[in-house]
């Protein structure tokens, strides 16, 4: 890829690019934003430092995206005022953390958001970091018998997983079917959509055989070879494509403070 209003700087040779030349407190050009489209579709998660962003600006650049995805499992921890906004948040008093498993973001949802922008101001002394994997990668190690086997399957994608199985009284968590594969509507890449934060069964198959099937998948799209590890300054922005990788955050900073928001962008249904 060339870019002439960016720079790129790539992670690892699979997944992630750190950007510099924007700055994210004001708007963009018209070539900052389509090159930005091009990076995030090249690199899968796309990093930026030393951008002490407001809610507002946020806002202006998941709308170069296409407008921000409102789950409604994000409720209790919304901004007030800015229903978009999600607190990311831990500390000594946490007794949990958002997105401690390989997941991709709210693929309960029917519609699921294509992209999550995470905005950190408070990060620990050391620790914090977060773990993406490529989706692409991840699908083509697959040999062509089990690629042939999982495409057109569909599986059950779950909320209740991130409650520990038990639906919380008086809520009602979302449940959708997807497929186990999907193909990216930007690149036509397939990549692999089933991940241990959502995904509680594969539909059409005997339990054991979704079961024993699912978990290979797990243990398969966190091999080493398909990750970048993004390590957090204060004031850096992660974001990252849900339709073609997975992510997850590390907890190993307690009792030390963590902190920022999240605007997810909206998205369409997997096919
Ligand atoms: C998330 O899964 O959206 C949170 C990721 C993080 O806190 O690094």
């Amino acid at each position: 890829m060339t870019y002439e209003s960016i720079t790129v700087t790539p992670l690892t040779p699979t997944i992630g690019g750190e950007i510099s030349g924007v700055d994210l407190t004001k708007p963009l050009s018209n070539q900052q934003v389509d090159e930005l489209h091009a990076a995030l579709a090249d690199r899968l998660c796309i990093f930026f430092r030393d951008q002490p962003i407001s809610h507002d600006d946020h806002k202006r650049f998941t709308n170069y995206f296409g407008g921000a995805h409102i789950a409604p499992s994000t409720a209790p921890w919304r901004v007030p005022g800015h229903d978009e906004v999600t607190i990311i948040h831990a500390d000594k008093d946490s007794t949990f953390v958002a997105g401690e498993d390989w997941h991709t973001d709210m693929a309960c949802d029917a519609e699921p958001p294509m992209g999550s922008v995470l905005y950190l101001h408070t990060v620990p002394p050391q620790g914090g970091d977060t773990l993406f994997s490529n989706m692409y990668a991840a699908y083509d190690a697959l040999s062509d018998r089990m690629k042939a086997y999982l495409d057109g399957m569909t599986a059950m994608y779950d909320s209740i997983v991130g409650f520990g199985g038990k639906t919380p009284e008086g809520m009602k968590l979302p449940r959708s079917s997807h497929p186990v594969i999907r193909t990216h509507p930007v690149t036509g890449r397939k990549a692999i959509y089933a991940n241990r934060g959502y995904t509680t069964y594969i539909e059409g198959v005997p339990a054991a055989e979704s079961r024993a099937v699912l978990d290979f998948l797990f243990q398969h799209v966190q091999h080493p070879m398909f990750q970048c590890r993004f390590t957090w300054r204060p004031n850096s922005i992660a974001f990252w494509d849900n339709r073609c990788s997975q992510h997850m955050a590390i907890w190993d900073y307690f009792p030390n403070t963590r902190s920022g928001f999240r605007i997810q962008v909206l998205g369409d249904k997997p096919v």
